[in-house]
């Protein structure tokens, strides 16, 4: 035959691939979610999510000294609380003395230069599981505000790099640009969940943090997942209230979103590779259906591909050891 375009020439042998290559994972790129629960010395794994554990503060502590070995700079934190801590206003979000801030303290203390990324929500602190104040079955969205403001404040003062309002309120991202800015904290990043969809892949995080709604669903604030013109809505309005990052979550199935996002804002993108996401992967290569490090590898790349320059993901140990 004769072919002018053979594009099989660009693929004949490693070097070239390598070469030719458009994407490539880094370190860098990933921020790690990690649970932490009250006590000393406690290790629970997450039965939906094999090799992902809740960890006490001291044990944290070693956990990143271990990622941060590894070359990872970023984490996410999650409370786990007992529901004897709960309210219906979350108010042991901002509770100084409560696990969440001290721990934030206490990694500040001992890793002064790594990226510590906070959870601005109620959910892990609600008494009705929901990221909003209830009344008579309904998210209040305003009232709402107060109290993630007092929670970011409060992460800020702890020593908080990023702030990550998760909650989808509307009007949260300004709300909490000007409560921050206000306490003197101009340096503190806002990466809003700009385009959180109200999805099935949240299960094994609920499960971790016992934070299932008690009723009902969220699909009065977070988006439906057949939407993406909304998304730009929502990813617009957060521009304009300040945010830093914006963030597409689930990832896997919302590559056409990482894309979209990427393609009309020039803020960084990130990526939220969901507990599901981490948990379907798992669960089939303990069955032996699929190479588990081959489909993790391959979902990081795509989701970079797609335009995520951030990546918040349940691998990012398990990948910083592969790169
Ligand atoms: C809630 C929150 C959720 C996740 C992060 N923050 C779940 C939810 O909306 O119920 C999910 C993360 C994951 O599934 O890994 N504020």
């Amino acid at each position: 035959m004769n072919l002018i375009r053979r594009p099989r020439r660009n693929r004949q042998s490693a070097v070239i691939r390598d070469m030719v290559q458009e994407t490539r994972l880094s370190v860098t790129d990933f921020i790690l979610p990690v649970f932490i629960m009250e006590g000393q010395n406690v290790r629970s794994e997450v039965a939906s999510m094999p090799g992902i554990h809740r960890l006490s503060m001291d044990l944290l502590l070693d956990e990143i000294q271990e990622c941060v070995d590894l070359g990872i700079q970023a984490f996410d934190l999650f409370p786990n609380l007992p529901e004897s801590r709960k309210d219906k206003y979350a108010t042991e979000s901002y509770n100084p003395d409560g696990l969440y801030l001290q721990t934030i303290r206490a990694i500040k203390d001992r890793f002064p230069d790594i990226i510590i990324m906070t959870d601005v929500a109620m959910d892990p602190y609600s008494s009705d599981g929901h990221d909003g104040i209830v009344e008579n079955g309904k998210i209040l969205n305003d009232p709402t505000l107060e109290v993630l403001g007092k929670m970011a404040l409060a992460q800020a003062q702890a020593g908080a790099t990023i702030v990550g309002p998760s909650d989808m309120m509307d009007g949260r991202v300004g709300y909490l640009r000007q409560v921050l800015d206000e306490g003197g904290f101009h340096e503190v990043a806002i990466m809003s969940y700009a385009a959180k969809y109200a999805s099935a892949f949240y299960g094994p995080f609920r499960d971790a943090l016992n934070s299932a709604p008690k009723f009902g669903d969220k699909k009065t604030y977070q988006m439906n997942p057949a939407n993406s013109r909304e998304a730009l809505i929502e990813a617009q309005l957060d521009f304009e209230e300040g945010a830093d990052f914006l963030m597409v979550k689930p990832a896997m199935a919302y590559l056409d979103i990482i894309k979209l996002l990427n393609d009309n804002f020039h803020l960084p993108i990130a990526a939220y590779n969901v507990s599901g996401e981490y948990a379907m992967i798992k669960a089939a290569a303990q069955k032996g259906w699929l190479d588990g490090e081959r489909a993790m590898v391959e979902s990081l790349m795509a989701i970079k591909r797609a335009g995520a320059n951030v990546i918040l993901t349940y691998f990012a140990k398990e990948a910083a050891r592969l790169l």
